[in-house]
């Protein structure tokens, strides 16, 4: 049985795209597949993109105890929930009912540019402002603190004296297209074979 995915997205979404497009790809071997598309605002553009996509989508209220997402998640029958450009802190309830089945990307080095607030431009900015010739990104499991879970895959990116927030932005999500769902997908592995070891 492929993993059920649900993606929480706040914005544009490119990296569901790239998760959806990459699972469409190899779906001969059917290892996992997003079932849910839910974000915090009603109108992300994420949302659309998994409509456009025959996904089953919802918004949630993110302010609550838990309960909410927490709900979808068990109707959905959720194993493994992929943050893509979620902003919002997942309540301590969902961490604890999904230990260690939950994961972000971060566009930098962790536990570098990281934390409350560093999200979007700032990050790009914070690393063209330290002078570091290299940046990139981070997927790593979500605990109950900004970025600061164990990380599971780093991959650099250089950054070039000429870099703007913007250009670098593009370098970095460029890449993190190609490695978030690599990364997804062999967690997702990793899940099922963990689950058939205990039956
Ligand atoms: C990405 O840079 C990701 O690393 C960060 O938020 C951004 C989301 O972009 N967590 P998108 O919505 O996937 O295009």
């Amino acid at each position: 049985m492929p993993s059920r995915l649900a993606v929480l997205a706040s914005g544009r979404g490119s990296n569901l795209q790239a998760i959806i497009e990459h699972f469409d790809s190899i779906a001969r071997e059917r290892i996992a597949k997003v079932v849910l598309v839910a974000s915090n605002r009603a109108d992300s553009p994420a949302l659309l993109r998994a409509a456009t996509a025959s996904i089953d989508t919802a918004a949630f209220n993110p302010n609550d105890d838990g309960s909410e997402l927490l709900a979808l998640l068990q109707k959905f029958r959720i194993d493994l929930v992929v943050l893509a450009g979620y902003l919002k802190l997942i309540s301590p309830k969902v961490i604890s009912e999904y230990a260690g089945r939950i994961i972000n990307i971060h566009p930098a080095l962790l536990p570098a540019f990281g934390g409350e607030g560093m999200y979007g431009a700032r990050v790009h900015e914070a690393v063209i402002a330290s002078g570091a010739a290299e940046t990139g990104v981070t997927v790593h499991l979500v605990d109950d603190d900004y970025d600061r879970g164990p990380i599971l895959a780093q991959w650099r990116v250089r950054v070039d004296k000429s870099d703007t927030a913007e250009s670098l932005a593009a370098r970095v999500l460029n890449v993190e297209h190609v490695v978030y769902p690599r990364v997804v997908e062999m967690v997702a592995i990793l899940q099922q074979l963990e689950s058939k070891a205990t039956v």
